[in-house]
């Protein structure tokens, strides 16, 4: 079985203090930053870009697990490859070739991840398995930390262990919307060795990063 990782968000840190934010993180355990990045229009909602990323980047050693939650995705990739992402994700629906956006991150020797909003069907991604290092279930509909966690995507998490082992793959699967103390374990049960969290790790027990990163990732 792979070791649990947690990636923070960074969307519920202290955005005045984010280069502190990232410290703080690395300190208390983090496996990797997880950065959302959107764009008000794939989602409601809008960040951060590459200038930022690049400046984050470059006072720390930890890994970037970029979240791309932008449309049309495919132009884009070079210049987060080039601000420091370390794993790119991309939305199926964000681009009209995939095949060709995976193949993008790649040649820029990034980790490739692609992402299932809670009603995509994991069939979209069936044929792109052995050519991905990691998916990324959506158990909430992206755009906003905060929303509560759809336990009905755990199907998807199960269907793609049962996938992996029939196909002997090795790609990692991890989760992002509505992480919690109770749900964590389930996620995990089901076959999840990523969690994001954003308001679980900041906002939980007065903001005790290092309680919270470990409470997430005990079974
Ligand atoms: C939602 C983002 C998530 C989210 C996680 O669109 O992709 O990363 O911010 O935050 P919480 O843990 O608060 O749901
Ligand atoms: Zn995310």
């Amino acid at each position: 079985m792979k070791k649990i990782q947690i990636s923070p968000s960074i969307l519920s840190a202290d955005f005045s203090q984010l280069g502190n934010e990232i410290k703080r993180l690395e300190k208390a355990g983090a496996d990797m930053i997880h950065v959302d990045v959107m764009d008000g229009h794939f989602v409601p909602n809008l960040t951060i870009g590459p200038p930022v990323i690049k400046a984050l980047k470059k006072h720390s050693s930890i890994m970037f697990d970029v979240h791309l939650m932008i449309s049309p995705v495919h132009n884009y990739i070079e210049a987060y490859a080039e601000a420091g992402a370390d794993i790119i994700t991309i939305h199926p629906e964000a681009t009209a070739d995939l095949s060709s956006s995976i193949l993008k991150v790649k040649k820029l020797k990034k980790k490739v991840g692609i992402s299932l909003n809670p009603e995509t069907k994991t069939d979209v991604i069936y044929n792109f398995l052995d050519k991905i290092d990691l998916v990324l279930i959506m158990s909430v509909n992206p755009g906003f930390g905060g929303q509560k966690f759809m336990p009905e995507v755990l199907d998807k998490v199960k269907e793609l262990k049962r996938i992996q082992k029939e196909k002997n793959l090795d790609f990692d699967i991890e989760i992002d919307g509505g992480i919690n103390f109770d749900n964590s374990k389930s996620a995990i049960q089901a076959g999840v060795n990523i969690l994001v969290s954003g308001t679980t790790i900041f906002k939980s027990n007065n903001g005790d990063i290092k309680k919270n990163i470990e409470l997430l990732k005990s079974k």
